[in-house]
């Protein structure tokens, strides 16, 4: 059964054709940051705009490179939230509109649980059960996951999500919007022993995170500084290493408090480098197993929505016609799949 993935919640334009046997067959992306650039973040209507300028020539475009028609796609998923409203209509308008045309289902995705199972369409996938850490722009979940749909969330982030951490990070050191990877990129050059930035939260029990102390504490460190080139690649160092560590004490604690030996990190903090090393340290030493997507599935992307629709399709799952979409959408709400 081919099914196709549209991803449209936030500022990328994500297109993938999944096949229920054959796995992964083809994935186009189209990324706004340029667009949002100038503005120093994502400017919601632009982004609505631009999701119809490219979804429906990114769908063909995949189609085309797949050597696949249209009457081939038996199913069609879209993120149908949380994310930005507008942007999440255009694909929910999109998916049910071609997906009445060619009289197939077409079925909503929470993104988040797209960004769960991307590690799914990696050659060596996890099995159930595992701790998920979801680490993106807009969100910072720990789940305990018994299996598709059956998600207990352990602990949240109280502010700022990690991704958003990095990004406000990264415009006081003066970086462009996403700064995320340019933050990363600039850590490369830190010293390691200038600075100690606190690791919010761990000194105390639970599995919730706070990220705004650390950016309170990033702008204070940096304005006792001349703000040179150097002070600024030690500070990001610092930030980076914080939130690692920080990521690593939690992860280490919910591995611990569900007795489970596996964890699955995803999202788009999770193409970090420097976080994926410290959480894979922190795993060796606990012997527990550990899973990342490849880098470009940590961001977002359609291959994990189409993998997530799929499964929900193969287990009969079905809505109506009409056009879904929910902004905001809390993780544990989510059904569990039916065999
Ligand atoms: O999952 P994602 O693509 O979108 C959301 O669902 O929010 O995550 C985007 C976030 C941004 O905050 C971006 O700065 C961050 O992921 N990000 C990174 C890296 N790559 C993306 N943060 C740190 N290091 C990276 N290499
Ligand atoms: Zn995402």
């Amino acid at each position: 059964m081919y099914i196709l993935g549209i991803e449209t919640s936030c500022d990328e334009t994500g297109v993938a054709l999944y096949h229920s046997d054959r796995g992964l067959i083809q994935h186009s992306l189209y990324s706004q940051i340029a667009m949002h650039n100038e503005y120093g973040g994502i400017v919601p209507e632009l982004a609505s705009r631009d999701h119809i300028r490219k979804l429906v020539p990114l769908i063909d475009e995949c189609l085309q490179r797949s050597q696949l028609t249209k009457a081939e796609i038996q199913g069609i998923a879209y993120t149908a939230g949380p994310g930005l409203i507008g942007a999440l209509l255009v694909g929910a308008a999109t998916a049910k509109s071609l997906a009445w045309s060619l009289d197939i289902p077409a079925l909503g995705v929470h993104h988040m649980e797209g960004h769960l199972l991307a590690p799914m369409l990696e050659k060596q996938p996890p099995e159930f059960p595992f701790v998920a850490l979801l680490v993106s722009g807009g969100h910072t979940l720990l789940v305990e996951v018994k299996a598709i749909g059956q998600y207990q969330l352990l602990g949240e982030s109280l502010d700022d999500a990690a991704g958003e951490a990095f990004d406000k990070a990264a415009k006081m050191l003066g970086l462009a919007y996403p700064g995320g990877p340019l933050l990363a990129k600039l850590a490369e050059q830190g010293n390691a022993n200038r600075f100690k930035f606190p690791r919010p939260m761990t000194n105390r029990p639970g599995l919730d995170f706070s990220f705004s102390g650390l950016k309170t504490f990033t702008m204070n460190t940096l304005n006792n500084t001349e703000k040179t080139a150097q002070d600024k690649a030690d500070v990001a160092f610092a930030f980076q290493q914080a939130t690692a560590e920080t990521l690593a004490i939690k992860c280490k604690r919910a591995l611990k408090h569900t007795g489970l030996k596996r964890l699955v990190v995803a999202g788009g903090v999770s193409a970090n480098t420097q976080i994926r090393q410290t959480l894979t340290t922190m795993c060796n030493k606990e012997r527990a197993e550990i899973f990342f997507p490849r880098p470009e599935f940590c961001t977002d992307n359609g291959a994990m929505i189409a993998y997530a629709g799929c499964q929900r399709l193969l287990a009969q799952q079905q809505e109506s016609l009409s056009i879904n979409a929910r902004p905001r959408w809390p993780i544990d709400e989510l059904y569990a799949r039916t065999e």
